[in-house]
């Protein structure tokens, strides 16, 4: 068996597939920009590691300028403290003993922000902390519109001073992720709108709850497809986009990443053409994922080699292309997932690549 670090320095064609490229200047360069973007709005950044989950990625923007990184899951949480990142925001509520031990665990070997949305989400945490005898930063998550966790801003000055009346936590700041923007879809003008919108509700929150008396360190918004909206709010002091990195075709779909400015395909071989269209091809839903597609066809990806075509269905280890009849058995095309975050946590490594050679093998840490 071929060891992976024996394809270093061998073109893409050698790979074995389907196989997750991640084209390395253009990640860069991604990188640079949003790294400028922030400080345009004079803004921390403190990017959403969900989307890469490698140690290679986060140092990268930790050394373009980022404050920290922010986490969705424990592992994600362990798995950045274990690669040596000691600023870490896990945006979501520590429910559950598995979370609140690893809250304490990590918060006793790095600095830990932990995002809560009410007194219920928190209280375990607390009384943890508590008779530890440790104090953990919190952060109050807003529901500025995506209708997901998040207090509604008409409750949160008393969920605020509920929370920072528990032990153990210190109420740090307010965050929100306006998902919703997103969710516009297409439209350049309204997204703005709407991202404004969520950065305003936020701000407006975080006066409020200083005005009731609670210092608040941290106003952190957080989407890609918000990026150039949100922050850009007076009184936002942290954003956290998170897909910008590697882009996606939901991205590109609405107008929110130029399709050059995407970094994340996957090199998959023709199986098939038995069917004569569609074809067949050894990347289906468990190389790709089933994240829906924002083209509302259905389709699980979008072919980006000469030719075209798009991922139309899959089973798991089988894609169904359609609109590439050209192709024959042993053909290598490139797919673009729909949403890179996802397609990430389906894989164990990705193959850094520079002019479609492979100048490094990045393990996706934190998967589980
Ligand atoms: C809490 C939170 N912050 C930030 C982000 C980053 O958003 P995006 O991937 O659109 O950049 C996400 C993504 O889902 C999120 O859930």
């Amino acid at each position: 068996m071929t060891a992976a670090s024996d394809f270093i320095g061998r073109p893409i064609e050698q790979l074995p597939t389907p196989a997750v490229l991640i084209d390395v200047p253009t990640v860069r360069r991604n990188i640079a920009r949003m790294a400028d973007l922030a400080q345009g709005f004079g803004v921390e950044l403190r990017p959403h590691w969900k989307t890469s989950k490698s140690a290679q990625i986060a140092r990268m923007q930790v050394d373009a300028g980022a404050v920290g990184l922010t986490a969705a899951t424990g592992a994600e949480v362990e798995a950045l403290v274990a690669a040596g990142f000691t600023d870490i925001f896990w945006a979501y509520p520590p429910v559950g003993p598995h979370r609140v031990a690893t809250a304490m665990r990590v918060a006793q070997q790095a600095r830990l922000i932990v995002g809560v949305d009410s007194v219920a989400s928190a209280a375990p945490l607390s009384a943890a902390a508590a008779s530890a005898g440790i104090e953990i930063e919190a952060r109050l998550e807003v529901d500025s519109g995506l209708g997901r966790t998040g207090v509604d801003p008409a409750d949160a000055v008393t969920a605020a001073r509920a929370i920072a009346a528990l032990p153990g936590l210190r109420v740090e700041g307010v965050f929100t992720h306006e998902g919703q923007v997103q969710g516009v879809g297409a439209d350049p003008e309204r997204r703005t709108a709407v991202g404004t919108a969520a950065g305003s509700v936020l701000a407006e929150t975080a006066a409020r709850i200083r005005a009731d008396g609670l210092e608040l360190t941290s106003v952190s918004v957080g989407s890609t497809a918000g990026a150039r909206s949100a922050p850009a709010v007076p009184g936002i002091t942290e954003a956290r986009p998170g897909t910008y990195v590697y882009g996606d075709e939901n991205q590109v779909a609405i107008g929110t990443i130029d399709p050059a400015d995407t970094a994340m395909t996957v090199l998959s071989r023709v199986i098939s053409t038995e069917r004569g269209e569609p074809v067949l091809i050894d990347a289906g839903i468990k190389a790709m994922s089933s994240d829906g597609s924002m083209h509302g066809d259905g389709r699980f990806g979008t072919v980006v080699s000469p030719g075209g075509g798009v991922l139309a269905t899959g089973h798991e280890e089988h894609g169904f292309i359609r609109g590439s009849s050209h192709l024959r058995v042993g053909d290598l095309i490139r797919i673009r997932p729909n949403h890179a975050c996802g397609l990430t946590n389906m894989h164990s490594r990705v193959f850094a690549i520079e002019d479609d050679v492979v100048a490094d093998i990045w393990p996706v840490l934190g998967r589980h």
